[in-house]
């Protein structure tokens, strides 16, 4: 029996085919993004010649270790193709991302490519987003009221009573790459993802949410059943 490590490998292995010489490339973060980086810098090491941008602190430091040139993004945009993991996928490649809690500089990284490749385990397609928490970054300043805003907008959209836990590190609460905190709320099922999205970008001290609309061009998806790859609206 094969276990999920080893699909999110295989989805890895598959997002090389997306992968030429001269690329730049934008690297995800998280385990399924790290397996790829391991694979990846196997090619680098007969000779592949790419570039980075990282989505984050440690999966520059990990690239590098491996091999992998890193630059700035702003050195390198646009990118050719961002490859990276996801929490949940629809099938409309909608995503909620940031358990991580890179979500913040994988979605710039995202934005800023022609193509982004997700690559996950079966585990991760649901039919509708939301069984996973839906993070989301919030600067430390007026943090209590900010938190107010986001739950009288979630309650808008009919999400009462909705746990939404700040995220905790290893020293206190959680501070992402860019010093901001992560809240992730538990909604359950999220009806209209895209509207969500909206309404979330627009409270006051959110600097951005796990949901990823319209950004992923493809999805490689691996389990028992095989390796499958979907397109989205921005392939
Ligand atoms: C990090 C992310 C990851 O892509 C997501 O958490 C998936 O992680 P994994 O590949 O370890 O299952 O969004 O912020």
């Amino acid at each position: 029996m094969r276990d999920s490590a080893e699909f999110k490998r295989v989805a890895a292995a598959a997002a090389l085919d997306f992968i030429h010489p001269g690329m730049r490339l934008g690297l995800g973060t998280g385990s399924t993004a790290e397996a790829f980086l391991e694979l990846l810098a196997g090619r680098v090491a007969k000779g592949l010649d790419v570039v980075g941008a990282a989505t984050s602190e440690r999966t520059a430091g990990k690239a590098r270790a491996l091999g992998i040139k890193i630059a700035e993004l702003d050195d390198l945009a646009p990118l050719d193709v961002t490859i990276d993991g996801a929490d949940e996928t629809d099938d409309a490649l909608n995503l909620i991302k940031g358990g991580g809690g890179a979500l913040l500089r994988e979605k710039i990284v995202a934005a800023s490519s022609r193509k982004m490749v997700v690559i996950a385990d079966h585990s991760k397609l649901v039919k509708r987003l939301g069984a996973y928490a839906l993070p989301v970054e919030i600067v430390a300043f007026g943090a209590r009221s900010t938190l107010d805003r986001l739950e009288r907008t979630l309650a808008e959209f009919g999400y009462k009573d909705v746990t939404v836990t700040p995220r905790s590190g290893p020293e206190g609460l959680f501070r992402t790459d860019s010093g901001n905190l992560i809240f992730d709320c538990a909604l359950k099922v999220i009806h209209d993802a895209p509207s969500l999205a909206t309404a979330l970008s627009q409270v006051p001290g959110v600097v951005d949410h796990g949901l990823f609309i319209g950004l992923a061009s493809h999805l490689i998806i691996a389990g028992p059943a095989g390796t499958r790859i979907l397109e989205g609206k921005a392939s």
